[in-house]
């Protein structure tokens, strides 16, 4: 198996991550236990960028923190000299209480609420991306009590749509994000924005899937942009300065994955960028990608300790692990598929087939389905590899699990960069009303008894 990043095998026999033994990370941190290689995200951070200058596209590369935000994660995108996405007032927050530049942060959102709008523009994020009239009019209000001008992309529904190794083209309207194009839709917004005196419309924004593995669809998806960004030369006179084709960039989750290249998917967008304004004589906007789970998910791996196994005769082995659901929702939730070797002997033969299963009190709570290992004892620690992106965001504290630490480790170091929640954790938001705090109500619970 091709293992990713840093990642080697030492003369233990155990996984090593940015030099580190896992298995003295899971006894030294606990399991569950996130790992984050910070070399790897470095290196996709400076791909991206490396291939932007190769390419003379006139642009940036904006990290979309839905994968994964924290502060340790903020500093080293900051470091890296990428921009950041952010989708909510929360992550917003942390981008600023990790120093990041706010004139490098971008925000998204479907439904911003005014409160979230006013955080966004008293901290000067440098772009909004409005998603609908609502959001628009909002925000030109708002900007205007602030005494501000917003900068603003319209996000705008291409109907390309993405799935891993193919795209259709719709035309497709059933989306919740953005403005359609059918029915001048997304026209006429362009048309409300360019009047309204506290907006700055800078260009266009679109996000075609996620896990795409395949240049066809992000070519296609510039060229139906660069086609709208021509119509609307053309009805209104306003030039694209701006043009951001989102993220959805695929990595490896499984050996049978092939994701493409930073500088693959950069030489095919760029090439379609410079097709398109050739064809429509408009001057080369400054082009924007968004991506996420490409930067840090190969970079994450999630450490287990084993405990129950259950044989079910000639059916399955269920291999049950201190995590699940509640810090891992995307097995249930997209069947997403992944891969783990055991830490603690790495090359010991592979002859048998288990599934992995949470601790979840659902059936519908498993890790892995069908995985290739040794024989495993209770005991054993299993690395869950690339499990960077949309692992940790994504956690709850469904049965009230507490949620992992997460360790970011470089060169033989490891470092804590999120700790683990207490069980004091979990009660802390719980508020016990007077009624229920006194005695006497475990007095009425007797008397039913
Ligand atoms: C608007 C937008 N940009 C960027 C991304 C990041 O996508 P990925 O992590 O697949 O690169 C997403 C993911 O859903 C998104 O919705």
């Amino acid at each position: 198996m091709r293992l990713p990043g840093t990642m080697r095998v030492n003369h233990l026999g155990h996984l090593e991550i940015g030099g580190c033994d896992t298995v003295e990370l899971a006894r030294q941190f606990g399991t569950p236990l996130y790992v984050l290689d910070e070399a790897l995200i470095r290196r996709q951070c400076r791909k991206y960028r490396e291939a932007f200058v190769r390419h003379g596209l006139r642009g940036e590369v904006i990290y979309a923190g839905k994968a994964l935000l924290n502060k340790a994660v903020c500093r080293i995108i900051a470091q890296e000299g990428l921009s950041l996405d952010v989708v909510s007032g929360g992550e917003l927050y942390t981008a600023i209480a990790a120093g990041f530049p706010p004139e490098r942060i971008y925000f998204h959102g479907n439904n911003k609420s005014e409160e979230e709008l006013r955080q966004g523009l008293d901290c000067g994020v440098h772009r909004f991306v409005v998603d609908s009239l609502y959001e628009l009019h909002l925000l030109n209000n708002l900007a205007a009590e602030a005494g501000k001008v917003a900068g603003v992309y319209l996000r705008i529904t291409p109907g390309v749509e993405a799935h891993t190794h193919t795209y259709i083209r719709t035309g497709q309207r059933d989306s919740k994000f953005g403005f359609d194009l059918v029915g001048s839709v997304a026209l006429e917004a362009t048309k409300q924005a360019l009047a309204l005196p506290h907006i700055n419309l800078v260009g266009f924004h679109c996000h075609i899937g996620s896990q795409i593995f395949d240049v066809e669809s992000f070519k296609v998806a510039t060229e139906v942009m660069l086609d709208f960004a021509a119509s609307v030369w053309r009805e209104t006179g306003f030039a694209l300065r701006e043009l951001d084709l989102g993220g959805g960039m695929g990595i490896r989750h499984v050996a049978s994955d092939r994701p493409l290249e930073p500088e693959q998917f950069v030489a095919a967008l760029a090439d379609a960028v410079r097709t398109g304004v050739r064809r429509h004589g408009l001057p080369e906007p400054k082009i924007l990608i968004e991506p996420g789970r490409s930067i840090v998910g190969e970079a994450g791996t999630t450490l287990y300790t084993v405990g129950a196994i259950k044989d079910v005769p000639g059916i399955r082995t269920y291999v049950a692990v201190d995590g699940g659901m509640y810090e891992n929702p995307r097995v249930a939730l997209y069947q997403a598929e992944y891969t783990a070797v055991v830490a603690n002997r790495v090359h010991a033969p592979a002859d048998r087939v288990v599934s992995v299963a949470g601790k979840c009190c659902e059936s519908g709570d498993m890790l892995i389905w069908d995985l290739r290992v040794p024989e495993l004892q209770p005991g054993d620690v299993l690395a869950m590899l690339s499990t960077g992106a949309y692992t940790y965001s994504m956690a709850g504290n469904y049965n009230r699990m507490p949620r992992p630490a997460m360790v970011l480790v470089r060169e033989g170091q490891a470092d804590l960069i999120v700790r683990r929640e207490t069980y004091a954790d979990l009660v802390r938001y719980d508020v016990l009303p007077e009624r229920l705090a006194a005695p006497e109500h475990l007095a009425d619970q007797r008397a039913i008894e």
